[in-house]
């Protein structure tokens, strides 16, 4: 079934157009109906018009965060949307946001990308964090958002090897280039088969015995 997407973006836009070039070429199913920046100089926003795909900035400076969700919330209402795709949104997410994008299996019809394997190194500097605590394994984790930053339920990783004469620099095109493998294989997966979490019961067992 093809699935009917918005993304969030903040900056260069690289996820949402290794996304947009998936459904170009046939290998995902989907249509993304909108893409929203909080920052109205974002490379994103070009890039998806090039794609033919609307393309809009919700400028967040002088707002509150929930009046900026509201504007945004606004934008996303005149569309039918499956799942919103946060592909390098740098903006938390509040659990009012959230709750208009809850399912009725209880998760939020929110998916995120993070450059590192979480629970490892959350936050906006994750390839930096993790190649200077000198990880000799990294990775790229695909996860539906909660109210936490960062965190939610796993729907994908993969990881990557730090090479002994890596740079930062690139370390980071490494992970990129899975980052843009995994993805679209990830939302064509959704497409195909919906999500695939593991049973609640499981994963609450894991947080108990830690
Ligand atoms: C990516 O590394 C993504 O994992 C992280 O922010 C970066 C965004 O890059 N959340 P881009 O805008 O997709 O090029």
């Amino acid at each position: 079934m093809s699935i009917r997407i918005a993304i969030l973006v903040s900056g260069r836009g690289s996820n949402m157009e290794s996304i947009l070039r998936a459904i170009n070429d046939g290998q995902l199913d989907a249509k993304v109906e909108v893409v929203i920046s909080n920052n109205p100089a974002a490379l994103a926003l070009p890039t998806a018009r090039k794609y033919g795909v609307h393309a809009v900035a919700v400028d967040n400076q002088g707002l509150s965060r929930v009046e900026h969700e509201k504007r945004v919330l606004d934008e996303l209402s005149q569309y039918e949307i499956d799942w919103l795709v946060l592909a390098g949104y740098m903006r938390i997410l509040t659990p009012g946001f959230l709750q208009r994008f809850k399912h009725k299996e209880g998760y939020f019809r929110v998916i995120n990308i993070h450059p590192s394997l979480l629970p490892a190194f959350p936050g906006a500097n994750a390839y930096d964090d993790a190649f200077k605590y000198g990880v000799r394994l990294s990775g790229i984790t695909i996860h539906l958002a909660d109210e936490k930053v960062d965190h939610g339920p796993i729907l994908a990783q993969q990881s990557f090897e730090r090479q002994d004469n890596d740079t930062l620099e690139s370390f980071k095109q490494r992970g990129l280039a899975v980052e843009h493998k995994l993805y679209p294989a990830v939302l064509q997966s959704i497409a195909k088969h919906g999500i695939q979490l593991l049973p609640e019961s499981v994963r609450q067992e894991e947080i108990v015995g830690k």
